[in-house]
């Protein structure tokens, strides 16, 4: 099997041995000048998390800082291009995403990722994994005005029973509860929502 120590019948990696950096996480961020983190982007169809997203890592690359925005339709060609919209699916696309950032802030970025994410206890398990390191971002757009921007005419396509299981129309979104940042994507200038997560930032002492 290439070198590596699994047997023909273990695939589950049970020989693996985790391998200590040398160059460690605290180091990265000290020559960064911020800490890592994931802004974890959640909303509807249409909410605005990737032109939010794109927008604050703007802000955040003009303050010298180190970024990475994950968006989801860009992973699903790519890391997850073998996941479908099926729950179960959706919950196995989550959880790639929740690891990959997870390594990111490892490597001293900041991350952003725009995913509908609409279940809630899909997002809980990424907040388990990152702990402090997961700030949750409701991007808080209601159906009517996603609908009416319907960017990408899927939510016609949904209405006319084109898309199966499409969130808000035939596919439940589960709003979070206590999300560290809720944005007005709605009716909200982007300016003011960048600005709220810029202080947000700031005042948790991640952007030094
Ligand atoms: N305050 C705001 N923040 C973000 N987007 C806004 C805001 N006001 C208006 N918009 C507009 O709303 C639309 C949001 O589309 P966007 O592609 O960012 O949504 P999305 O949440 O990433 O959707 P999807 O899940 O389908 O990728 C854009 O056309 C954007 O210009
Ligand atoms: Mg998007």
């Amino acid at each position: 099997m290439d070198g590596d120590n699994m047997t023909s019948n273990d695939n589950k990696s049970t020989n693996v041995v985790w391998h200590e950096a040398q160059v460690s996480r605290e180091m990265r961020e000290q020559m960064n000048g911020h800490k890592g983190c994931v802004l974890w982007f959640t909303g509807l169809s249409g909410a605005g998390k990737s032109t939010l997203a794109h927008a604050v890592e703007e802000r955040l690359h003009q303050m010298d800082a180190r970024t990475f925005v994950i968006d989801g339709d860009n992973v699903r060609h790519g890391l997850c291009a073998d996941l479908n919209f099926s729950d179960e699916d959706r919950v196995e696309n989550i959880r790639r995403v929740g690891e990959v950032a997870g390594l990111f802030v490892q490597a001293g970025l900041l991350t952003l990722t725009a995913f509908i994410s609409p279940f809630r206890a899909d997002r809980d398990r990424v907040r388990h994994i990152l702990g402090n390191d997961f700030i949750e971002i409701y991007c808080d757009t209601p159906l009517d005005v996603c609908e009416s921007r319907d960017v990408k005419g899927l939510y016609k396509r949904a209405r006319a029973g084109e898309i199966p299981a499409f969130t808000g129309i035939s596919s439940p979104y589960e709003a979070p509860e206590n999300p560290e940042i809720r944005v007005n994507t709605g009716h909200g200038d982007l300016h003011v929502c960048v600005d709220q997560v810029i202080a947000y930032l700031q005042q948790r002492e991640i952007l030094f």
